[in-house]
């Protein structure tokens, strides 16, 4: 009896190890068909090429102190991509997206400060918004990458993922964790192998990792799941401490499964920790700017698929 109920638990687990392994290559194959991952032939992957490169410069003249005449490499990149996409979607928002960054980035190389060429804001509208009804706290929230020097409160940081951990989570399991820093040395070694944070990351004077434990999910229907219920904790995170009056921007972990697992060592995160992002954060300087980020138009955010117009 007992051999025969342990060859039934034991080719149940067969069975989910094959499960999980064809579900994983459905979903490289799905990634690599409708992704820009293996040729960027569909118009929406070449209009997000475009959107990157615009970001590019945006970003780099939202930085402390962009590098004189930066961008020359990207700013003929985004003027090839601009043609391309002139030609086949005429001048739409992302167009007009790429222009407009185009412009202020040669209006920088002609020796316009930076900071009249970004998006100007301050420290008293920004706490005045987040204090207000929600869309002034939606409205006004934006990344920050120019921080003030100055701790961030312990308990702001306390509070922030007291409230994140408030968000919705698949059967309420919970698993979002935030591991946060503040020591300067342990703040360069979560860095260390994060791509984005280049002429800002070092300002911040906290740096956050939003991880979601892996046990609390079973089934190969829930291999997404990590990324789901951590993408909403880090939104209500990244609003709690905006809130509060402080800074954030989020930091990418697109990395290979090498970086990932050698950041996990590094640092001495558990591996069964999914990381999701991580998040600079930071004091507001009185007056600052940040990057125009013009969004895409509400008729093609909203559809229905019910006919409607
Ligand atoms: C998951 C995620 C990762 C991001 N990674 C970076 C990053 O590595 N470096 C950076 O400067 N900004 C990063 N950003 C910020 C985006 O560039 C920014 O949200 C976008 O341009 C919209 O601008 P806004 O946040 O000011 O509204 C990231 C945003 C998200 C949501």
């Amino acid at each position: 009896m007992n051999a025969i109920l342990r060859l039934r638990s034991g080719a149940r687990r067969l069975k989910r190890i094959w499960d999980n392994l064809l579900a994983h290559l459905h979903d490289a194959h799905s990634f690599a068909q409708g992704s820009g991952l293996l040729s960027d032939r569909s118009a929406s992957s070449k209009a997000a090429q475009v959107l990157k490169t615009a970001h590019r410069l945006e970003k780099g003249l939202a930085l402390p102190n962009p590098r004189p005449g930066f961008g020359s490499g990207a700013a003929e990149l985004l003027r090839v991509q601009l043609q391309q996409h002139f030609s086949a979607s005429g001048a739409d928002w992302v167009w007009k997206a790429g222009q407009d960054a185009l412009v202020r980035r040669a209006h920088h190389a002609r020796g316009v400060s930076a900071h009249t060429l970004s998006a100007p804001m301050s420290a008293r509208e920004v706490q005045a918004a987040a204090r207000g009804e929600f869309p002034a706290l939606v409205g006004i929230r934006r990344s920050v990458r120019q921080f003030a020097p100055g701790p961030v409160p312990w308990g702001c940081l306390q509070r922030a993922s007291e409230l994140a951990a408030m968000s919705p989570s698949v059967c309420n399991r919970s698993g979002a964790r935030v591991w946060v820093v503040t020591d300067p040395a342990q703040r360069e070694r979560v860095l260390a192998l994060q791509d984005g944070h280049q002429g800002f990351g070092d300002r911040a004077s906290a740096v956050a990792i939003i991880t979601v434990d892996t046990t609390v999910f079973h089934t190969v229907g829930e291999r997404h799941q990590a990324w789901v219920d951590g993408g909403l904790f880090a939104m209500t995170y990244l609003y709690a401490l905006h809130h509060q009056g402080l800074g954030t921007c989020c930091l990418n972990w697109c990395v290979t499964p090498a970086t990932d697992r050698q950041f996990k060592r590094s640092i001495g995160l558990p591996p069964h920790e999914a990381v999701v992002m991580l998040v600079a954060i930071g004091r507001l300087p009185e007056q600052f700017t940040v990057a125009h980020s013009p969004r895409r138009p509400l008729s093609e955010v909203m559809r229905t698929l019910e006919g409607r117009v």
